[in-house]
């Protein structure tokens, strides 16, 4: 196995930053050293198979998306990302760790819907990643299955208030699959949106002939993220399950969750790049159909309202703990495009898995959070929320050597014909200009992205098996 020494960086973690050497010997990191060490009289560069000179640089651990949907079933369609492709876009991006989410619906089983997300990601991915098992179909059988993935490594479950008939449950269903996610330690992933009231509002949206993208925002208004965020909230403390809220995006709901936070209950928010950077005023309500490149959900958010200055704000003060992607992308012809017409048939997703580190960092370039915030935000809180800290999320003797060597001095142009990797014929963040650069990545050791070309291959990433939440043992 081969031995690398990363030398001349700032190492960048949760809790500070300092220039050190990183050795990295096979999968894993071996020390983490005074620059320059000369440990018991070795000179260690001459003695590694390889020297990365970081100078300059920012040394972090390796991106952790917690949040991603290759191939997902959407709106009679499917993300357009297998895992090789998105898990090579990630690489690109710095992102070393993905966490998918498996598919049961009503009527499948749970255990054939995991079974079925091994086989796509198996051989195929260029990245380690883990699961997520999104229950859209909550019954007895399901329940029991929920207890046995846990002792397989899949330690969260994704529930929907949203889209009924397709992944929604009821508030007895979501009762019930939270008793049991108590009682076997498991975190509750919420999509906290009232989609029963907003189903009418869509019916009525169309009834008046409104059409256009913009429409899929305005019939998602703050108040139906609100109340669900609540409702999820309350049944939650009812049965003392841990719940983590996915994509959240009204200032509103945040501060519900952050008001529970205060009170001391195991409650969590997410949120996405899109939701701090775009707004349902210049993306979503762009001319004709052009605003169907950013239909998702929870929407985009009015930017006149401040959702996003309060989301970057929640970020700062940690009521907001992971950003991730959502990642799950729709190529504009024939797949955005079966909405022409009629919003409400517009697959809903954005894909950022390749970005998600870049974006961030413009933040911390922009004085909204801190390096360090970034590797927590990015990284570290990611693999502890998921039960990978220790093996992933960190710089450490003994963690994987999942490693990204991060150049504050460079640049990074976004868009078709520029860093575009994943498998989309548009980019939702289109003309985006980053103050920094993924320079080189590594994944448990092995080289994947260097002076600008992909080493890694198909195949190199591994299921990684997580433990529970690791902030609340
Ligand atoms: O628009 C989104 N978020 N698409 C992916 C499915 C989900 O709800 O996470
Ligand atoms: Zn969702
Ligand atoms: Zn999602």
């Amino acid at each position: 196995m081969a031995t690398i020494l990363i030398t001349g960086g700032t190492v960048v973690s949760a809790t500070g930053s300092a220039p050190m050497d990183v050795l990295v010997d096979g999968d894993t990191v071996a020390a983490v050293l005074q620059p320059g060490s000369r440990l018991l009289g070795t000179d260690l560069a001459a003695g590694v198979d390889r020297v990365i000179d970081a100078t300059g640089k920012y040394v972090v651990p390796g991106g952790v998306d917690a949040h991603t949907h290759m191939e997902l079933p959407f709106g009679g369609t499917f993300a357009s990302d297998t895992f090789e492709t998105g898990t090579t876009a990630a690489a690109w991006g710095g992102t070393t760790t993905i966490i998918d989410f498996a598919v049961q619906r009503t009527g499948e089983r749970v255990l054939d819907g995991l079974a079925a997300w091994h086989e796509k990601a198996a051989g195929n991915s260029a990245v380690d990643y883990g699961f997520h098992q999104i229950v859209g179909g909550v019954d007895d059988d399901a329940l029991k299955s929920m207890s046995e993935l846990v002792s397989e490594g899949i330690t969260s479950f994704k529930l929907f208030m949203a889209y009924p008939g397709v992944f929604y449950s009821d508030d007895g269903q979501i009762l019930r699959a939270m008793q049991t996610a108590a009682d076997i330690g498991a975190t509750v992933m919420m999509h906290a949106e009232n989609g029963i009231a907003i189903d009418v509002l869509v019916q009525q949206a169309l009834a008046r002939g409104e059409t256009d993208p913009i429409h899929h925002g305005l019939t998602r208004p703050w108040e139906t993220e609100e109340e669900a965020t609540h409702r999820a909230i309350m049944l939650a403390r009812l049965t003392g399950a841990p719940l983590y809220i996915v994509h959240m995006s009204a200032k509103q709901a945040v501060a519900t969750l952050a008001a529970h936070r205060q009170q001391g209950f195991n409650v969590f928010g997410e949120t996405c790049p899109q939701y701090l950077y775009l707004s349902l005023e210049d993306q979503l309500g762009a001319p004709g159909f052009e605003g169907a490149k950013w239909v998702c959900s929870t929407p985009l958010r009015s930017r006149a309202q401040e959702h996003q200055d309060e989301l970057w704000r929640y970020l700062r003060t940690g009521d907001l703990s992971v950003v991730s992607t959502d990642h799950c992308p729709f190529c504009f012809k024939e797949q955005k495009e079966l909405g022409l017409g009629d919003f409400s048939k517009i697959p809903n997703g954005i894909g950022s898995v390749e970005h998600r580190m870049d974006l961030l960092f413009q933040g911390v370039v922009e004085g909204r959070i801190t390096p360090e915030r970034w590797v927590e935000l990015c990284s570290t809180t990611p693999a502890r929320m998921f039960g990978l800290y220790g093996r992933k999320g960190v710089i450490a003797p003994g963690a994987d050597a999942d490693i990204v060597v991060y150049d504050p001095s460079g640049h990074t142009s976004i868009g078709v014909g520029k860093t575009h990797h994943m498998n989309m014929d548009h980019s939702a963040w289109e003309g985006f200009e980053i103050d920094g650069h993924v320079d080189v990545v590594l994944s448990r050791g092995s080289i994947v992205v260097s002076d600008g070309a992909f080493h890694g291959r198909a195949g190199h990433g591994r299921f990684v098996p997580r433990g529970l939440n690791q902030y609340l043992r």
